[in-house]
């Protein structure tokens, strides 16, 4: 391969064919089987554009309510899978438990070829035992029981409850599903590739969805929503931003929450995620660190928005966690609990037309040396 048709990062280079989802970076939008990201957060729920990703069409009525039933009935998890989370040290990262836990349930349930009914059980399961292990994850490591799963309570209103053991305001939970939909799936990013080459080699569904959640925990990826946070404490006040951000450009620092390998605009979601934040602001109170976020948006409009930088889902997403009560570092968590669908859905597609994955290299080192024994080298 000559050097010049190497691109680091892969930037630009199609991985794969996909119809899940569709990008347009310069005119900022993002569509899920080509129905636009705007359209499903005003009109559907997670489980249904969770059932949209993975199976490539809106469910009727009665598919809707057979799947909604099947992830009701998978949330709980097996006591070996809480006794292995006892384990954990308290202090580890949320993520690094999801992974682990994620990689543990694949020894309880047996791959099979991919015929309907293992797609269906291993996508509900997945769905629904995702949330369960992080709550669990996160009651078990304060010293508490994890709080069983409530049957009666939808997907995202479930996942608060176990969090805190009360049943949300509908209206917080209705907001919490949207953020689930906003980060559902996202075309061929790092973890989503990391998938994939996983799924190529025909590794379980449990390892490839552990590759994914630990290819998301990186900082420039899902872990960035937890900096952002860090980032606007860090400035403290409106009358900050400017020097703060400046003196960190200086540096050649990265504003967290800000660009986008593929936007050049201001991301879709980050315009919806910053509406339900104003929303959640005007109903809940007042938010100091939300008026710090204008703010940088406006600076970095400034100074960054010439290189086509601006803010990315992570920048006001991390504002509304925290308004509805999710702890910091289950901020990535949170991501992953939402990305499992399109991951399933990019590993339902992967299957079907299966290719291993495995690109080649530019060699850059050097040929036929001499093996130089031990006691002559200098
Ligand atoms: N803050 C400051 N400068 C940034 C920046 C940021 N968040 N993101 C990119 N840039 C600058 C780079 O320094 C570089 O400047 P230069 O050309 O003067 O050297 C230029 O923009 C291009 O950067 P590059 O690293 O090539 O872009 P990329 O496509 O690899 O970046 C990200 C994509 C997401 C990795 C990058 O924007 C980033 O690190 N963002 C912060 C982390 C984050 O929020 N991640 C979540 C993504 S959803």
């Amino acid at each position: 391969m000559a050097d010049g048709e190497y691109k680091p990062g892969l930037e630009g280079v199609p991985a794969t064919r996909s119809n899940i989802s569709f990008v347009d970076g310069q005119a900022g939008i993002l569509e899920y089987r080509g129905i636009p990201i705007e359209e499903l957060t005003a009109h559907s729920t997670f489980l249904e554009t969770a059932y949209l990703l993975i199976f490539g069409k809106l469910p009727t009525q009665s598919e809707l309510d057979n799947f909604d039933q099947a992830v009701r009935s998978h949330r709980r998890v097996k006591y070996r899978i809480r006794d292995m989370i006892k384990s954990f040290p308290e202090s580890g990262h949320p993520m690094d438990a999801l992974q682990t836990c994620v990689a543990g349930l694949g020894m309880f349930y047996p791959v099979r070829e991919a015929d309907p009914d293992y797609v269906f059980g291993t996508v509900t399961r997945l769905l629904a035992k995702l949330p369960t292990m992080v709550a669990m994850f996160h009651q078990m490591r304060q010293g508490n029981d994890p709080i069983p799963p409530d049957d009666s309570l939808d997907h995202a209103a479930n996942f608060l409850y176990m969090l805190s053991g009360k049943k949300p305001d509908p209206w917080l939970a209705r907001i919490f599903d949207t953020c689930l939909i906003l980060h559902a799936e996202h075309t061929v990013n790092a973890s989503t590739f990391a998938l994939l080459v996983s799924a190529s080699t025909l590794a379980s569904p449990y390892s490839s969805l552990a590759t994914a959640v630990g290819t998301l925990s990186g900082l420039l990826h899902g872990g960035a929503n937890q900096q952002v946070m860090r980032l606007l404490r860090q400035i403290g006040s409106v009358e900050n931003v400017r020097s703060f951000i400046e003196e960190k450009l200086a540096k050649k620092e990265r504003i967290m929450g800000m660009g986008h390998r593929v936007y050049k605009v201001k991301d879709p979601r980050a315009t919806i995620l910053q509406r339900l934040a104003e929303e959640l602001f005007e109903r809940y109170g007042h938010d100091k660190y939300y008026e710090i976020a204008l703010e940088v948006e406006r600076v970095c409009a400034e100074l960054l928005g010439p290189k086509g930088i601006y803010p990315n889902v992570d920048f006001y997403s991390g504002l509304v966690y925290a308004k509805l009560g999710i702890p910091e570092d289950l901020f990535t968590p949170v991501f992953a609990i939402a990305r499992v669908a399109g991951w399933l859905a990019h590993w339902r597609e992967q299957l079907s037309d299966n290719r291993l994955f495995r690109p080649t290299q530019v060699y850059t080192g050097e040929r036929q040396q001499r093996y130089i024994p031990i006691e002559e080298r200098g």
